[in-house]
């Protein structure tokens, strides 16, 4: 199936939510589970940095590798490397539950440092494998920056290349039809309406596919400003910024100040929609607009506010 086509991203199985370093992905992931959760979908929403942000979006302190549920339908975890790596000994090589892998772990570091993709293989497979087990109707995943998530989800294709028969070409068989499969996985690359998230994006937009395999399927323009003057508000305003500095008063001048601090908001947003315009122009996937919140909320609040945005355009 083509990209981005009829399929929203809360019908895929397993949906990685990408963009540059602070555009919004740990928001929008949080958002689009709460929402899938909201809808009755069994999901699990995972972290893939392990920096914190995702308990902090939810207001649950802590996470662990060990999925936990965090609303009705929702259950979060975050992913190491060291936890993937037991967990698949334990399922695929039938070791026993192992508390601290000690020299074994050494040996894996020594293996995935000389080998590239072989860490990345594991975190990824961890994914794929709850999707395949079904565990969950979905799978949000609150993925690496651009910069790293093309090595990510390409893991499986640069690791297949480099076995071509045997256990590790067929364990990585099963994750590309997962990963290649548009219907099943997504890739929600978010960007904020600004020269350099938008320049990346489109970098992104060109490597993933190329690379990976793995199609981008949907663009999430994050912090869009609204539109102060539309139509005939643009006359009135222009009217006004004629007239107020003759009023001679505070009062005058305090509105002449507002009505700056409208102008130069709606020039920035001009700006901002002439960078997605760009992105438009250069890219066909849909593209999903969540509006700056204006608040000073942080946490659980904010995932509430940006879920409302995304509710009905999601589809
Ligand atoms: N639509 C929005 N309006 C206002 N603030 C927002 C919006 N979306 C996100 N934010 C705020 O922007 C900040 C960065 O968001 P977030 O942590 O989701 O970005 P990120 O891309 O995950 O960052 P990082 O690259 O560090 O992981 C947070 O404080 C968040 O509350
Ligand atoms: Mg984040």
């Amino acid at each position: 199936m083509p990209a981005g086509v009829d399929v929203s991203i809360l019908d895929r199985r397993l949906v990685f939510v990408t963009g540059k370093g602070g555009v919004g992905k740990t928001s929008i992931a949080a958002a689009l589970a709460h929402l899938a959760a909201q809808r009755g979908k069994r999901t699990l929403v995972c972290e893939m940095d392990a920096k914190g942000s995702l308990a902090a979006a939810f207001d649950v302190g802590s996470l662990k590798f060990q999925p936990r549920q965090i609303e009705p339908n929702l259950f979060a975890m975050t992913m190491t490397t060291e936890d993937a790596l037991k967990e698949y000994l334990r399922l695929f090589v039938k070791l026993p539950l192992i508390g601290r892998i000690g020299p074994l772990a050494r040996t894996f570091d020594f293996l995935a440092d000389a080998a590239p993709g072989v860490r990345e293989i594991l975190v990824i497979g961890k994914l794929c494998y709850e999707v395949r087990e079904r565990h969950y109707d979905i799978v949000i995943v609150d993925a690496e920056a651009t910069g790293h998530i093309v090595s990510q989800i390409g893991a499986p294709t640069t690791i297949r290349e480099m076995a071509q028969v045997g256990l590790v070409r067929d364990q990585t068989d099963w994750m590309l039809k997962v990963l290649h499969d548009t219907s099943v996985t997504g890739v929600a690359v978010v960007t904020t309406p600004e020269e350099m998230p938008v320049t990346e994006t489109l970098a992104l937009l060109e490597r993933l596919e190329r690379e990976t395999g793995v199609a981008p399927t949907s663009l999430i323009a994050n912090r869009v400003l609204p539109n102060l003057f539309e139509g005939p508000q643009r006359d009135v305003a222009d009217r006004l910024a004629e007239m107020l500095p003759l009023i001679k008063s505070e009062a005058g001048r305090g509105a002449s100040a507002v009505l700056e601090a409208a102008r130069i908001t709606e020039a920035r947003r001009q700006i901002g929609a002439g960078h997605l315009d760009r992105l438009r122009a250069e890219s066909d996937l849909p593209m999903l607009c969540v509006p700056e919140l204006f608040t000073r909320a942080t946490g659980r609040r904010v995932v509430t506010l940006v879920a409302d945005a995304l509710d009905e355009k999601v589809g």
